[in-house]
């Protein structure tokens, strides 16, 4: 028997977001009363680490936060008839044929009435299977299900690019949860709630550091630090994995070669995964990035990708585990060869090693060739290795996507990927059925996705993008959910079942990618943020003159990349033939993707019946009004079952942040092409903003003019700041708009290193004020900026202000740190207007 202590833990915890879609909060709306419950629970094989006896606990929980029912739970056979129990399958007395059908990880669910039986294959399918329970439980879903669930693929695990120093690569939600000062941190309260999260979603590893891997992880007294990550992880059934790096040999094994045939170097690598599994028994395995962007690999000696991974493979395998090997290799380039192209990397490093491969390697490929941009085609590695075990990566992590801040969910955007035929031999040959595995009759193939938790309440930095872990995991399990219904799941979880709140959240996040996508970066262009600096804010130049390879070729009069075999990099000929036949030509290659095949004049006319040029400047335009559709969306649940008053000003700060800074990107990149091309907008938007007053033609004081670069993410090109950093600066202007209310927006920079103060009046009366801290006190976490530039342009609005004509609109700033009150411009909104 358990203590009660556990039982009303859920009910009463803040909605801060720690439990995401575990809360079981009791439920609202639901028009059906509670289900009959049955009177314990019963959690057979259940020592404490198993993650049996943590179902039980779970259940137990689950049941106490959603009906207020405190079920006992004992572990003896003895009363298992009309009892929730909890079965392993080997030790199960119930011989249902469903069971047969159970395959790794899988379990069996039975509920009729007040009977309740969950099956795992292995405990962490038992666990599986409570989790699923209290799932449809929590979404007031009381029927009798008899159902047998298996996973796509074994592999299904998330990477955390946490370094040991306690910052996390891309990581937009805190500091890390596992690392400090170069060791693991003493309290993992937060990485057995993430164990939890992970279980619940059917994530079975995870891999803690960095994909750049520092030796000292692997060094002995982090070892250690590791193992009880991974005791912490066990009861939940989640593997521990970790990042290596390739030169550690020399680095902190004593050797002079990290030369992956080298007998000393495959010595230490046997060494240290002995160490290992001593510590670990239920180690995952070996996540390794090599010869990429600077990391030390096979390359180095002259030796394949092959020879390095199976090197680790060899060492692994007697203990069964496995190595992720990654196919993100590439070199730097020199854009002024037009064929080279760094999207042909992968294919042209891996496809003839395939078959080559240990079978317990396998090739991990982001979904793209490039790098998790907004859009991009389905990698073409899936398409060249038909002997060798892939694995999709996929990332949560927002980094090309707004970082949090902006709301993207992106399951719409891997289903581009995930559903995509590559016809390899002419057949039917969809992605999703190449990484499990399925196409070419692989043993091993999976997932992996970026995630990049951190000890943020919210995990993620923010609410709604809990939704991306989410579906991560439920699609990692069954690759054929659809993104809303999966949606739909989440909400419920989350918030409530009320439908309008279901309807409204799902109405937002279907539109969220296909709205960045618009104000981001068109037809297949990529994101056009800072490749150099944050990955934050627009930045479109950054993308080219830089060996980096992510060119746009943007000139005067022409645009995109032309990756045909006929005239350009040749990379659509990595494709099988009837793909190649549609991207090589411009005619076939569809509007959305014609910029990644092809360079063409802006004046080029799209399969849509407009030019490229005007295609960009409505997209802009339509993608920040969606933005801009959020708030009130967002603002008309308030109050509605679920909603509560801490998440509901959380969302709100950020979808208003989010429409503010679609302005930010839709200005950017219309005056940039605007000014590039010399060709005018359609609807003569571009340059035309009525409303607007610009912070440098209102009368200064203790302000001076400073020339933005990029000139495009400031209006005119042209900010204030206060001319010293101790004094005030005053901007003032008479209103010369029509008296009535408006909307009064204020375009600034919040840069990092300053909480600089701004007072906004009306005829001295005090309008609003506030401070430019949401990047020092984390209320964001996006990559900060030091300067002013896309990434710290931000706007702060007042709404519903009486203004009348002549009244004198005045802006004070105080200067803070580095941060010299830095002002763009004023905009007085009439209502529906958006600028
Ligand atoms: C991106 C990201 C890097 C990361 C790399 C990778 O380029 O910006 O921080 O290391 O991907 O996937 O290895």
């Amino acid at each position: 028997m358990l203590v009660s202590l556990l039982l009303f833990l859920p009910a009463v915890l803040a909605e801060n977001g720690r439990q995401a879609w575990l809360r079981y909060a009791p439920l609202t709306g639901s028009k059906t009363g509670p289900p009959a419950l049955p009177q314990s629970i019963i959690a057979l094989n259940a020592t404490q680490s198993s993650p049996v006896f943590t179902a039980g606990q779970e259940l137990q929980n689950g049941i106490s936060g959603i009906f207020n029912k405190h079920l006992t739970v004992s572990s003896s056979h003895s009363s298992a008839s009309h009892a929730w129990s909890l079965v392993q399958r080997h030790s199960s007395r119930t011989h249902s044929e469903r069971l047969l059908e159970l395959e790794v990880d899988g379990f069996w669910l039975n509920v009729k009435g007040s009977a309740v039986q969950i099956v795992g294959q292995s405990d962490r399918g038992a666990l599986y299977g409570a989790f699923e329970y209290l799932s449809m439980l929590a979404r007031g879903n009381f029927s009798d299900v008899q159902l047998v669930s298996n996973p796509a693929a074994p592999v299904r695990w998330v990477n955390q690019w946490d370094n040991m120093d306690g910052s996390i690569t891309r990581g937009f939600g805190g500091a890390s949860i596992f690392f400090d000062n170069g060791v693991i941190v003493s309290d993992l309260t937060r990485a057995a709630e993430y164990a939890r999260l992970l279980s619940s979603i059917r994530i079975n590893a995870v891999v803690v550091n960095d994909v750049n891997a520092n030796f000292t992880t692997i060094q002995p007294g982090n070892l250690q630090g590791i193992g009880r990550i991974a005791d912490v992880f066990r009861p939940y059934g989640v593997q521990v994995a970790l990042a290596l790096d390739f030169a550690s040999p020399m680095e902190f094994g004593n050797l002079t070669t990290y030369d992956p045939l080298d007998p000393g170097v495959i010595q230490f690598w046997d060494d240290i995964t002995e160490n290992i599994y001593d510590i670990i028994p239920d180690f995952a395995g070996y996540l390794v990035k090599a010869d990429s962007e600077g990391t030390p690999g096979p390359l180095m000696y002259n030796r394949t990708l092959a020879q390095g991974a199976n090197v680790f493979a060899k060492a692994i395998e007697p203990f069964g585990g496995i190595v992720m090997y990654r196919a993100f290799v590439y070199n730097l380039l020199d854009e002024s060869v037009w064929t080279a192209d760094r999207a042909k990397a992968a294919v042209d490093f891996f496809q003839p090693l395939d078959g080559q491969f240990l079978d317990n390697v396998i090739i991990q490929i982001k979904y793209g060739p490039i790098d998790f941009q907004v859009r991009e085609p389905a990698h073409p590695l899936f398409a060249n290795l038909l002997n060798t075990n892939v694995a999709l990566e996929l990332q949560v992590a927002q980094e090309y996507l707004g970082q949090q801040c902006h709301l993207v969910y992106l399951p719409p955007l891997w289903d581009t990927v995930l559903n995509f035929d590559l016809r390899v031999n002419n057949e039917t040959s969809l992605v999703k059925d190449i990484i499990t595995g399925k196409r070419f009759n692989r043993t091993l193939g999976g997932s992996a996705a970026v995630v990049n938790v951190g000890a943020n309440d919210t995990w993620l930095g923010s609410h709604l993008a809990m939704s991306n872990l989410y579906a991560y995991g439920r699609l990692a399990w069954d690759w054929s959910l659809q993104p809303d219904d999966i949606l739909k799941d989440w909400i419920q979880l989350t918030f409530s079942q009320d439908k309008t709140v279901v309807d409204t959240i799902t109405q937002m996040s279907m539109a969220s990618w296909p709205a960045y996508e618009n104000y981001s970066g068109n037809l297949g262009e990529q994101t056009l943020n800072d490749i150099l600096y944050t990955h934050f804010g627009p930045n479109p130049q950054t993308l080219d003159n830089t060996p980096w390879g992510q060119w746009t070729r943007a000139d005067h009069t022409t645009i995109g990349m032309d990756r045909t075999v006929s005239n350009g990099t040749g990379y659509s000929g990595q494709y099988p033939p009837e793909v190649f036949e549609v991207y090589e030509s411009l005619e076939k290659t569809p509007d959305d993707l014609v910029l990644w095949f092809h360079h063409v004049n802006y004046t080029h006319l799209l399969h849509s019946g407009k030019t490229v040029i005007q295609h960009f400047y409505d997209a802009h335009y339509e993608g920040a009004k969606t933005a801009w559709s959020f708030v009130p969306m967002w603002e008309s649940l308030k109050g509605r079952p679920g909603i509560d008053e801490e998440r509901f000003e959380d969302v709100l700060f950020r979808q208003n942040f989010q429409a503010g800074h679609s302005i930010v990107w839709r200005d950017a990149i219309v005056n940039f092409y605007h000014n590039i091309s010399g060709i005018r907008d359609d609807a003569g938007r571009v340059g035309n903003h009525p409303w607007r007053i610009e912070a440098e033609s209102m009368e200064l004081d203790g302000y001076e003019l400073y020339t933005v670069s990029p000139f495009e993410t400031a209006s005119n090109f042209t900010a204030i700041v206060t001319s010293t950093n101790s004094t005030t600066g005053t901007a003032s202007t008479r209103i010369s708009f029509p008296s009535g209310k408006y909307d009064i927006g204020i375009n600034y920079f919040d840069m990092y290193g300053g909480n600089s103060t701004y007072t906004v009046s009306l005829n001295n009366k005090t309008v609003g004020q506030w401070e430019g801290n949401i990047v020092d006190i984390g209320k964001l976490g996006h990559t900060p900026s030091i300067y002013l530039d896309g990434h710290s342009a931000t706007r702060m609005t007042f709404k519903g202000v009486q203004v009348k004509k002549g009244d004198v609109l005045k802006v004070v700033g105080n200067p803070s740190g580095v941060e010299p009150a830095p002002l763009d411009y004023v905009v007085l909104l009439p209502q529906g207007v958006i600028d």
